[in-house]
Parts: C-alpha cells; sequence; structure tokens
C-alpha cells in the first residue's frame, strides 16, 4: 500500500484548560513527536506488518532529519520522500486532562507536494493494490493521486469541501463525526449520517465513533462495529492509526466491515498512551483487546 500525505513535528503541551484569548496558562514540559497525518497513516501499517511507501516532503530543517528518522525506523519506504528547501510541517498540539487533544497545524513544506510529484510517481501509484490520503496535503495533489490509484481510501481530514470526483472514487470514505458533521451541513446519529454520507458518492463509508467504534456503509447495507473499552490517555492521531490499519486490511483482501473491525482495535490501541505514531501498536500489543 502507499500513503501520499503530511509529516509534521508534533509539539505537544499537556494542559488542565486551555487558554482563552488574552489569557495565560501553564502546561507540562514540551514533547515533540514525529506526526503529520500521512506519515501516522503509514507508520501505523508498517508497524502491523504492511509493506508500506510513503509519498511527502519534509523541510531542510532539524525537523525533516527527525520526521525521517523516525518513519526510517519504522521501515516504511521512503524513496518517494522528498527534502524541500523550507520548514518542516508542524503541529502545535494541547492535550487536555481528557486526553482529548486541541490541534493547529503550519503545513511548511507539505503545502508543496504537488501533482509533479505525484507524476513522478505514477508506476508506484498505479501499482498498489490501495492508496490511502488525507488532507493535509493540496487538494489538486490529493485529486492527481486519487486519478491514479486503483482503489482509494480516504479519510477527509481536517474536514473541507472537495469535488465530487474525489468522493466518487472513495472505497471507503473515511470520516469521524465531526468531519461528518461538515460535510453534511447536520449532526445526527451515526446510522443515519453513515447513509447521508453514501449518497454523496462514495463506494462505500466507515463513521468512526471513537469509543463508540465505527459504523459502514456500503451496498450491502449499513454494519455498525463496537470499539473494545480502554482508558483514552492521548486520542491524538487515533483516526489515522485506524485509516492505516484499515487501509493495509483493504490491501490484503480483506472485505470492509472485517477489515473495520480490525482497525477499530488498532485505533483503540493508541489512545492508551501519548502520542500518534509513538502510540501505535505491534501485533502483540492487540491481543489484550
Ligand atoms: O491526526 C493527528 C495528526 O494531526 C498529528 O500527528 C498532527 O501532526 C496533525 O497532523
Ligand atoms: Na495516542
Amino acid at each position: 500500500m502507499i500513503v501520499v500525505g503530511s509529516v509534521n513535528a508534533d509539539l505537544v503541551v499537556r494542559v488542565d484548560r486551555r487558554p482563552a484569548p488574552g489569557e495565560t496558562v501553564i502546561g507540562s514540559d514540551l514533547v515533540t513527536h514525529p506526526g503529520g497525518k500521512g506519515a501516522n497513516q503509514a507508520v501505523a501499517a508498517a508497524r502491523l506488518g504492511a509493506r508500506v511507501a510513503l509519498l511527502g516532503r519534509i523541510g531542510s530543517d532539524g525537523n525533516g532529519e527527525f520526521l525521517r528518522k523516525a518513519l526510517a525506523g519504522d521501515g516504511v519506504g521512503l524513496d518517494h520522500l522528498v527534502e524541500t528547501p523550507g520548514p518542516s510541517g508542524v503541529a502545535l498540539i494541547t492535550v487536555g486532562a481528557d486526553g482529548d487533544n486541541s490541534i493547529i497545524v503550519s503545513p511548511g513544506v507539505n503545502a508543496r507536494l504537488s501533482e509533479e510529484d505525484i507524476a513522478a510517481a505514477a508506476g508506484l501509484l498505479a501499482s498498489a493494490r490501495v492508496v490511502s490520503l488525507q488532507l493535509e496535503s493540496p487538494l489538486a495533489t490529493v485529486l492527481a493521486a486519487a486519478r491514479t490509484a486503483a482503489r482509494v481510501v480516504f479519510n477527509l481530514s481536517p474536514p473541507a469541501v472537495v469535488p465530487d470526483e474525489l468522493l466518487a472514487v472513495c472505497d471507503p470514505l473515511v470520516v469521524n463525526e465531526h468531519e461528518a458533521a461538515v460535510l453534511l451541513g447536520r449532526r445526527g446519529a451515526p446510522g443515519p449520517q453513515a447513509r447521508a454520507l453514501l449518497a454523496l458518492g462514495p463506494r462505500s463509508v466507515v463513521l468512526t465513533l471513537g469509543a463508540g467504534g465505527a459504523v459502514v456503509a456500503g451496498p450491502d447495507g449499513v454494519t455498525e462495529v463496537p470499539s473494545p473499552r480502554v482508558e483514552a490517555v492521548d486520542t491524538t492521531g487515533a483516526g489515522d492509526a485506524f485509516t492505516g490499519a484499515l487501509a493495509w486490511r483493504l490491501a490484503g483482501g480483506e472485505d470492509l466491515a472485517a477489515a473495520t473491525a480490525f482497525a477499530v482495535r488498532v485505533g483503540a490501541a493508541s489512545v492508551r498512551r501519548p502520542g500518534a505514531q509513538s502510540s501505535y501498536p505491534y501485533p502483540e500489543d492487540l491481543e489484550a483487546l
């Protein structure tokens, strides 16, 4: 499988509560973790045993070096990770007392991932069973990748309006409840929301529900997939862990409901530890779930 997407240094501070405008609060010591939605998906899959390559860009700064080393250490294929003059992507993250997170992303050179980068990897992209995409890269680049792919897994995160052409090739479109509400312009119960998302045109939909598991919608109807109960320490990147695991199982030929049931366990395992990639499970970590 191939992931096309972002690579960020995550600068994380834990806080009891977040500051209001004009206010200062004191947080924990700063921790820097490797992150970025694309890199996170790739690492999640690699740890589970996937052969996965990442198409992306890192900057010519210290963060770029740190991020490349982390990806290499996890065995992610980096032939198409291009070092680019300029700052690496950075995510400013606060983690609250409940393990919830708020994130500001500064894209840096992720914004330069281009249609030319996709063209340069066209052969590789076309040969992969699954290409996994998110939206921390320019929309034109994501669209170009989707056009080249045999099967597209697309996590529409962060949420934005995307062309029907992109939605139409998603198999599945993966969104959480917040992203679903943005896309549909309304909140609602998971089953009806998943059906409404399917009506937007994708071949299939996975609506993730955090501790509530996920709902799958496709030509065969709607299936609810429960999640094991876990104590949430840090939910950052849980959706990326889920999507990376899902894409890998689909690439192996599993059906969507079964792949989702597996991916829900991977996402649940990730929230038990701090950080995104730093919390992603190996197969043995899943046995207890
Ligand atoms: O989804 C979590 C990720 O979002 C973080 O790793 C951060 O880099 C932001 O991209
Ligand atoms: Na985590």
